[in-house]
């Protein structure tokens, strides 16, 4: 397998209703999960972006969460309209969307 230029971590982390934290699972994740699966294939970008379902990535009342690298972005309250920019402007096209980053003071 060749090294990806970009390596996608998507939280898919579900905690029990009520719990302090919070989780975006309760916040719609398996949503935005199953939009990035699914623009992944139709890409066929398997080579140049690895996507990877993850647990908990830190900031869990700003989710959904994704986290991109090599560059350490973090991308938080996606909803699944936003896979398509995040996809062809950042995983392909090079430029993080900014208009979807975490805030400084969270990440
Ligand atoms: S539950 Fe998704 S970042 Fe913590």
């Amino acid at each position: 397998m060749a090294k990806p230029v970009r390596h996608v971590f998507v939280c898919s982390q579900h905690r029990p209703s009520g719990h302090p934290r919070g989780s975006c699972g309760e916040k719609g994740c398996r949503e935005v999960v199953d939009e990035l699966m699914q623009q992944w294939l139709q890409r066929q970008c398997f080579a140049q972006v690895l996507v990877t379902p993850s647990s908990c990535i830190g900031p869990c009342g700003m989710g959904p969460n994704i986290l991109v690298y090599p560059e350490g972005i973090l991308y938080s309250n996606v909803t699944k309209e936003d896979v398509s920019a995040i996809f062809d402007e950042h995983l392909l096209g090079g430029q993080p969307v900014e208009r979807l980053r975490a805030p400084a003071d969270i990440w």
